[in-house]
C-alpha cells in the first residue's frame, strides 16, 4: 500500500482548561468534495496511540488505544473536529489528524494537521492567613495560599500599602508548592514576616498571584493577576488591641472561669467526703487504744 502525501504538515498551538474540552481540528476543507465513505480519518497522539478513527463513513474503535477507550471523545463530521472532553493535565501532548482517501490506488494521505495542546487550570483566589500562634503583636507572619492551578505561577508576592505615606512595597519570598498525585494540579503558598507594627502605622496587605500566561505586571496594571482580599493592619495607636488579641482575651477568660468552676466542684466533693468521713474518724479514734 502506497501512502502519498500532498501539502506540508501544519502545527497549531491550542489550549484547554482542565476538566473542560480540547478542540482538535483537522483544518480540512475537502476541496474535491470527497465523500466520507471514501475517507479514513484518524487522530493519534505523539506516542502514536489512536484516539479516534472514522473509517469509510463510520467510527471504528478497533485501533483506539486502551488509554483512550474510557475517555469521552466525540467527532464532528461537518467540521472535521475531534472533541476531547474532561481534559486532564496529562493530556498535554501533540496530536495529529490524518485524512486519507481510499481509491483504486490504495490509501492516499490528503491532509495532515498537528495540534500542540497545553492545559491550564485557574488558581483559586489567593488568601492571606495570619499565624494565629503568636501572641506577640510586634510582628505577624502572614501566609498566602492558592490552590488547584496549572502550570506553576510566574509570580507570587505581597503588596504592602502603607496608609500613612501612601507608599506601596512589593515583597516576595520562596514559593512553596505541592502537587496533587491524581490531578497533577498545584497548591502554592508564600509567607511574609511583617514587623511594621512597631512603626504604629496602618497598612493594607494584598497577595498577588500571576499565572504563567499573564502579561508582565506593570504598576497599577494587574488585571491578569489574581488578588487576595486586603489584610488590614490597624495602627497600634488607634486600636491598641487587635481582634486576634480579643480572641485570646476571651479564650483566657473562659479558661480561668472553667478552672475556677471545676476547682470549686472538686473542692465541694472533697469537702463533702471529709464531712462524711468525719464520724468514722471520731469512731476509730474512740476505738484507738490511745
Ligand atoms: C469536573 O467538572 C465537573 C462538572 O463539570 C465537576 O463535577 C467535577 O468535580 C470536576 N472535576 C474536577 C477534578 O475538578
Ligand atoms: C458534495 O457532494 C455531495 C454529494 O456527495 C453533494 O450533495 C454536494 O452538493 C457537493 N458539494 C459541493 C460543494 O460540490
Ligand atoms: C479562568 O480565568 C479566566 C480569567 O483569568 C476566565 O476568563 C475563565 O473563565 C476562567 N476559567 C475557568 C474554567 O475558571
Ligand atoms: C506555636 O506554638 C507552639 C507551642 O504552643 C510552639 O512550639 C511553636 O514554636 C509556635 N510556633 C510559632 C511559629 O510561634
Ligand atoms: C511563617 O509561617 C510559615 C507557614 O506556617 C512558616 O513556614 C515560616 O517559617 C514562618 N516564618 C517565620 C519567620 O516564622
Ligand atoms: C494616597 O493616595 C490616594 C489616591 O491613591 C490619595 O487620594 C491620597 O490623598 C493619598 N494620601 C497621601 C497622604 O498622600
Ligand atoms: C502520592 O504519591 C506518593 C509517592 O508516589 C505517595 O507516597 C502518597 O501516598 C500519594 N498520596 C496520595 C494521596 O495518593
Amino acid at each position: 500500500m502506497v501512502i502519498l502525501f500532498y501539502g506540508a504538515a501544519a502545527t497549531s498551538k491550542i489550549q484547554a482548561h482542565f476538566n473542560e474540552t480540547a478542540v482538535l481540528s483537522c483544518k480540512f476543507t475537502n476541496p474535491q468534495n470527497i465523500s466520507l465513505n471514501k475517507l479514513v480519518i484518524f487522530f493519534q497522539d505523539q506516542e502514536k496511540s489512536v484516539l479516534y478513527e472514522h473509517y469509510l463513513g463510520k467510527g471504528l474503535f478497533d485501533n483506539v488505544a486502551p488509554k483512550y477507550k474510557g475517555r469521552h471523545i466525540s467527532f464532528d463530521k461537518e467540521s472535521w473536529t475531534l472533541y476531547l472532553h474532561d481534559v486532564e493535565i496529562k493530556d498535554q501532548a501533540t496530536y495529529q489528524c490524518f485524512i486519507s482517501h481510499k481509491s483504486s490506488n490504495g490509501l492516499i494521505l490528503i491532509n495532515q494537521m498537528s495540534s500542540e495542546l497545553s492545559v491550564i487550570a485557574n488558581f483559586s483566589q489567593p488568601e492571606i492567613i495570619p499565624d494565629s500562634n503568636s501572641s506577640d503583636t510586634s510582628y505577624v507572619n502572614l501566609t498566602c495560599s492558592s490552590t488547584g492551578g496549572y502550570p506553576l505561577p510566574k509570580e507570587m508576592y505581597f503588596l504592602v500599602q502603607n496608609s500613612t505615606d501612601n507608599s506601596t512595597n512589593k515583597y516576595s519570598d520562596t514559593i512553596h508548592q505541592s502537587q496533587d498525585n491524581v490531578t497533577e494540579l498545584y497548591n502554592v503558598s508564600t509567607s511574609l514576616y511583617y514587623t511594621g507594627h512597631d512603626n504604629a502605622m496602618s497598612a493594607s496587605i494584598q497577595c498577588v498571584l500571576c499565572p504563567t500566561d499573564a502579561h508582565p505586571v506593570q504598576p497599577g496594571l494587574k488585571e491578569k493577576c489574581l488578588l487576595s482580599k486586603p489584610y488590614i493592619i490597624a495602627s497600634k495607636k488607634k486600636e491598641p488591641r487587635s481582634s486576634q488579641n480579643d480572641d485570646l482575651f476571651w479564650i483566657a477568660t473562659t479558661a480561668v472561669i472553667l478552672v475556677i468552676a471545676v476547682g470549686s466542684v472538686g473542692f465541694l466533693i472533697q469537702w463533702k467526703k471529709k464531712k462524711k468521713k468525719k464520724p468514722d474518724h471520731s469512731h476509730s479514734r474512740e476505738c484507738n487504744p490511745w
